[in-house]
């Protein structure tokens, strides 16, 4: 008897792309992944989301915790019709007992999406050098490109009226984050005046300025990165983040003494960009250290808004990176698989 040497339906395509980071993407993409983002928000409104991901799983890889990125991806996939598993490092062997190609190989056998959650950005881009399906970075030491999937969406959702999304002047106060880079270059790529501000030792490295740059001279944005919080006056949005993060605890004391009290995002910081200006935060927020709870309570925040739309964002990646990968298999074959293994079934 010949058996076949895989089954897997999603070796060696063609058109395979991953979701790294926004700058792989033209604006059109960009677009378009919004606009699919949009539908299927009002399909689950509607709770009748079309069942895009039947069958189809995402295997889910985490290096650090996780609330609205591992609920938003395993929801939507259910919700989509399929399935997502959860693995930790202390669950799989990544980097220990097998080295990262060969997970990446491995996961692209059995998975048709693999979204990870890394230290390292090169954890992650090795991982999509060796995959046969799409890779989505769902957060590394640089970027949180689905983060600003959903923020972009949740802006356009908000906006001032009378203004489009390039009308905008977004202002990130505080560190040069993941979120900071990933909305930098999202931003400008929509031409959007973004302004981080924050102390000259946390403020956006050269080499992402030059990216956002190179977006402004294309798109028509804007960019200024300066210490002097005044700039938040006439900003449509003010964004804050934590002033460190996982591998930075012992600099703790010496992050909040630079940034605070200066650069928390307080009534006092919303009143000073206008009477009109949102609030906005991808969470977990550390209240009263980058923002106070009345500005993440009141009535100008949008903060869960914003998180709900990890879900909208997610729903759309999945769909977006695999809509074209496997055929549906027609009646007929579909019968003739039936058949053959319920004759089977009858003999043994
Ligand atoms: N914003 C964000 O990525 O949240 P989690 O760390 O909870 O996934």
């Amino acid at each position: 008897m010949r058996m076949p040497s895989s089954s897997a339906t999603n070796l060696n395509k063609p058109e395979l792309k991953h979701f790294l980071k926004t700058q792989d993407y033209t604006r059109k993409e960009l677009e378009d992944i919004f606009e699919l983002m949009g539908m299927l928000k009002e399909a689950r409104r509607a709770n009748a989301v079309p069942q895009l991901f039947k069958g189809k799983s995402v295997g889910m890889i985490f290096e650090q915790p996780s609330t609205r990125t591992r609920i938003s991806f395993e929801t939507a996939a259910t919700i989509l019709g399929g399935h997502a598993l959860f693995l930790s490092p202390k669950d799989i062997h990544l980097g220990a007992k097998e080295n990262l190609a060969d997970t990446g190989r491995v996961i692209s056998r059995m998975c048709d999406v693999i979204m990870a959650r890394v230290d390292d950005h090169k954890t992650v881009a090795g991982l999509a050098e060796n995959s046969t399906v799409p890779v989505i970075n769902g957060l590394c030491d640089w970027l949180h490109p689905t983060q600003v999937m959903a923020d972009v969406f949740t802006m356009m959702e908000h906006l001032p009226e009378g203004k489009k999304l390039d009308d905008l002047t977004v202002a990130f106060i505080g560190d040069a984050t993941n979120v900071c880079s990933s909305l930098m270059f999202i931003c400008t790529k929509f031409g959007i005046h973004f302004k981080h501000i924050g102390p000259e030792k946390y403020q956006a490295p050269q080499t992402w300025q030059d990216i956002a740059r190179e977006n402004c001279e294309t798109y028509g944005g804007r960019l200024t990165v300066t210490d002097d919080v005044n700039e938040v006056e006439d900003c449509d949005i003010l964004i804050a983040d934590s002033f460190y993060w996982f591998g930075q605890e012992a600099e703790k004391e010496e992050r909040l003494a630079a940034f605070m009290p200066e650069y928390v995002i307080t009534e006092e910081m919303m009143a000073k960009a206008g009477e009109n200006a949102i609030f906005m935060h991808c969470l977990p927020a550390n209240d009263q250290r980058e923002c106070t709870r009345e500005v993440m309570d009141g009535p100008r925040s949008i903060i869960f808004d914003e998180a709900e739309n990890r879900l909208t964002a997610q729903m759309a990646l999945l769909v977006y990176l695999t809509h074209k990968d496997i055929e549906q298999p027609s009646e007929e074959t579909l019968a003739y698989h039936q058949d053959r293994i319920d004759s089977l079934l009858q003999r043994i």
